[in-house]
């Protein structure tokens, strides 16, 4: 009783206390509005790009004159406090009401010290380790003059041609949610630190669900999907308190979300109670007149009323306004709305009180790159791989003999650190061959011979180059490049091949209609596989790929997506068993292009396939292609074993808001030590809308040593059966449910539970 009246008496404290802070910043920002003219505070609205890094058409205009006139709210992707505190001192020294500027920047999956690309680091399951790699970022990219981020990107996505599938978290709203807060709160802290900077979560909404899986392509879903399996990550991230919101590119239900008034008013504001700003994504409003919407004037009018504070390029807020509320078709008060929400980001980053809060020269030398943050990084990595096969226990290999190393990503700094590595240095990458030398020393014989290009198709490779500078090309025969690889396989006790895919095969803008490993690659693998030796493939890759091929004839794969930085190392670390890997599929790898949309949480359909069948005419099934995926949503290997005992439930029968415990005992049955993720999934078997077949409802990253039992207990209660209904109520329904523990979403321990009203 004590300790409650405590905690209420504490939080009612800290109630008032940020009341009074409210208080404070409204009459701040009133009395600073007071003084704006209707131009300086159409100027708070506008996010030119600096050039320094550019995603699309470049802002033309003199930047540094807009700032002095005070048409300028913030600058993104500037790259050193050097250049920022110069900008900044612009605007508030040079501009009438010495208005501070923010910088942001697209600081991904970290900064200087890239971690994994967040597909791969939501594989770890483990949100203490997601949000170390968000604080890290955060103090890295504060240290060079930033204090926001166009990160957490959270967008649900089930189809792997998309490109950003390796920008998000995966299929799971559950899984994706709790990313979304831990990142948020790794970022942001309390913006009290100069190392707390604000969080931007990503693309507002339903990016994801680009129809064919082509970048920027229309979607269109129904509400209750929306709600129940894309929208979860985003309000997640605006219950943990993020600071912003970016709206994304494509349409939903017929509007751009640009200038969708039911996405980024009804929903975030009205239902969600979102207080931060929302900024449009790179010329998001001015792309609005190729949708159909109406020329720039009519566009940004649009966006300004559906909820969008500020406008990043475009500069249609800029150029249109003015006239628009002349014309009547803005009022005041929206433009009003717009500029206080951006002047309260910068009062809570603390730049009214020191503009300079993140221009500290000295924080760059001694913060960013740093050996601890590179540690972390090599940790998280070695964290998020995935050891799909492991055929004989091949792996871990021994740090003796002869090895032979090969494959166009062996030898390879620049492919390490994926996509959106914007401030990463390639240069200090570490390579698969790097960490393989490093870790075997003069132990082993390591040899190497590329093998083979990234694809046959030379026009293919210089696509994919980063940031406009082509890949490696080998001009020799294919044939003489697999013969290298060959003769030094010879020699070899065993063979490891670094393919798959290059940083840039996904990300922004490269969606693929063939998510295979390239030919060039698959036919170095089937000739290493004609030597009989045993081969490991290194797979790298930011999207699930299509590899049946591979999984049925390669007796050991390690999909190490893109490890960041110090992917060689954390690679060498799995390799060789330093580190036992216990990373987790957070998507369902296919068995083809065609089988795509293939999720675990799908719906029955009235003519479903019984579990583990194949063709039976007038189900739901293709004639060609089993429903089976190749692994898994939840899947990964360790090199030790994990055994499930049978599900214990407290109850079979339960009543309102009581709380249901399953148990199961974990045993270790292998002879290492390991970590296992232990995941929860929920079944209602009937709703008032069709129910998907399983979904996760939690998880447990436990570890265990050699020939160690735990029980592993999760607590389900009425907030776990919750779901939109088809009037977008979010409620439970009384009546039977699955509960299912297991190691992922296929192998499951299953009971039974009939929970009453
Ligand atoms: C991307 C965003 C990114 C922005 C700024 C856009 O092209 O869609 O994710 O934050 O550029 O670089």
């Amino acid at each position: 009783m004590r300790k409650l009246t405590i905690v209420l008496v504490l939080s009612l404290f800290a109630l008032v206390q940020s009341r009074a802070q409210d208080v404070k910043m409204n009459a701040f920002i009133s009395k600073l509005m007071g003084k704006m003219t209707l131009d300086e505070k159409i100027g708070q609205l506008n996010l030119p790009g600096s050039g320094d890094i550019v995603t699309g058409q470049a802002s033309n205009s003199d930047i540094g004159k807009k700032i002095k006139e005070g048409l300028v709210g913030g600058l993104f992707n500037i790259k050193s406090v050097a250049k920022i505190k110069a900008v900044q001192k612009v605007a508030v020294e040079e501009s009438r009401l010495k208005i501070p500027l923010i910088f942001g920047m697209d600081v991904i999956h970290g900064y200087e010290t890239a971690f994994p690309i967040p597909l791969g680091l939501s594989c770890t399951w483990d949100m203490n380790a997601i949000e170390k790699s968000a604080r890290v970022a955060a103090t890295e990219a504060s240290a060079d003059g930033i204090c926001w981020t166009f990160s957490p990107m959270v967008d649900i996505a089930r189809d792997p041609r998309w490109g950003r599938i390796a920008e998000g978290s995966g299929e799971d709203a559950y899984l994706g949610s709790q990313i979304a807060k831990a990142m948020v709160k790794g970022y942001q802290g309390d913006f009290s630190k100069n190392s707390d900077i604000m969080a931007c979560v990503k693309h507002y909404a339903l990016y994801g669900a680009a129809e064919g899986g082509r970048d920027y392509n229309t979607t269109d879903m129904s509400r209750v999907r929306m709600f129940n399996e894309y929208l979860p990550p985003y309000k997640a991230a605006v219950d943990a308190g993020v600071g912003s919101v970016m709206a994304s590119f494509n349409e939903v239900d017929g509007i751009p979300a640009t200038g969708n008034k039911f996405l980024m008013t009804d929903v975030l504001r009205k239902r969600w109670g979102f207080k931060g700003f929302v900024v449009s994504d790179y010329t998001g409003i001015n792309e609005m007149i190729a949708h159909g919407m109406g020329d720039l004037q009519a566009v940004s009018a649009l966006a300004l009323k559906a909820g969008i504070d500020m406008d990043m390029v475009g500069e249609g807020f800029l150029t249109t306004l003015k006239k628009s509320l002349k014309e009547g078709k803005v009022t005041m008060q929206e433009i009003d709305n717009a500029c206080r929400l951006i002047l309260e980001a910068k009062y809570k980053l603390g730049l009214f009180d020191n503009p300079y809060k993140y221009c500290d020269e000295k924080r760059a030398a001694t913060e960013i790159f740093t050996d601890a943050n590179r540690k972390t990084a090599r940790e998280i990595a070695a964290d998020c791989f995935v050891l799909l096969k492991n055929q004989g226990n091949l792996l871990p290999l021994k740090k003796s003999g002869t090895i032979a190393l090969v494959g166009p990503l062996a030898d390879n700094k620049e492919n390490m650190a994926g996509t959106w590595s914007v401030a990463a240095n390639f240069e200090k990458c570490i390579s698969v061959l790097q960490g393989m030398q490093e870790a075997v020393g003069n132990n082993a014989k390591l040899l190497y011979a590329q093998g083979s290009n990234l694809d046959a198709d030379k026009a293919f490779v210089e696509r994919v180059g980063i940031f406009g500078k082509p890949l490696h090309w080998d001009d020799r025969p294919a044939a003489d490049m697999i013969q290298d690889a060959l003769n030094i396989a010879k020699q070899a006790d065993v063979i490891v091949a670094a393919v798959g895919e290059s940083a840039e095969m996904t990300g922004e803008s490269s969606s693929r209609s063939n998510i295979s490993i390239p030919q060039a690659q698959e036919d170095l693998i089937a000739a290493l596989l004609k030597t009989g030796k045993p081969v490991v493939l290194v797979l790298f890759t930011g999207r699930p790929l299509a590899i049946k091929w591979e999984s049925d004839n390669v007796p050991a794969i390690l999909n190490v997506w893109f490890g960041g930085t110090e992917a060689g190392h954390a690679i060498s670390d799995v390799l060789f068993g330093d580190v036992n890997p216990s990373g987790k599929l957070s998507t369902t790898w296919p068995q083809n292009v065609g089988q795509i949309p293939l999720y675990y949480n799908h719906k029955n359909t009235g003519r479903p396939l019984p579990e583990g069948g194949w063709f039976q005419k007038f189900r739901s099934n293709y004639l060609d292609v089993s429903n089976d995926p190749v692994y898994p949503f939840g899947y990964g290997l360790s090199y030790t074993h994990f055994t499930y005992g049978d599900l214990k439930l407290s109850s079979t029968s339960l009543k309102g808001n009581q709380t249901l415990t399953a148990t199961v005992t974990l045993t270790n049955t292998g002879t290492k030590d390991g970590k296992e993720v232990v995941q929860l999934y929920t079944h209602q078997l009937v709703g008032s809308i069709t129910r998907p077949v399983k979904e996760l409802k939690g998880f447990q990253k436990v570890f265990l040593k050699a020939g160690e039992s735990k029980e592993i207990s999760f607590n389900i209660t009425l907030a776990d059966l919750k779901f939109y209904n088809s009037d977008l109520k979010y409620d439970w329904e009384a009546g039977d449910f699955e509960i299912m523990v297991g190691g992922n979403s296929r192998d499951v321990k299953v009971g039974k539970v009939n929970w009453k009203k």
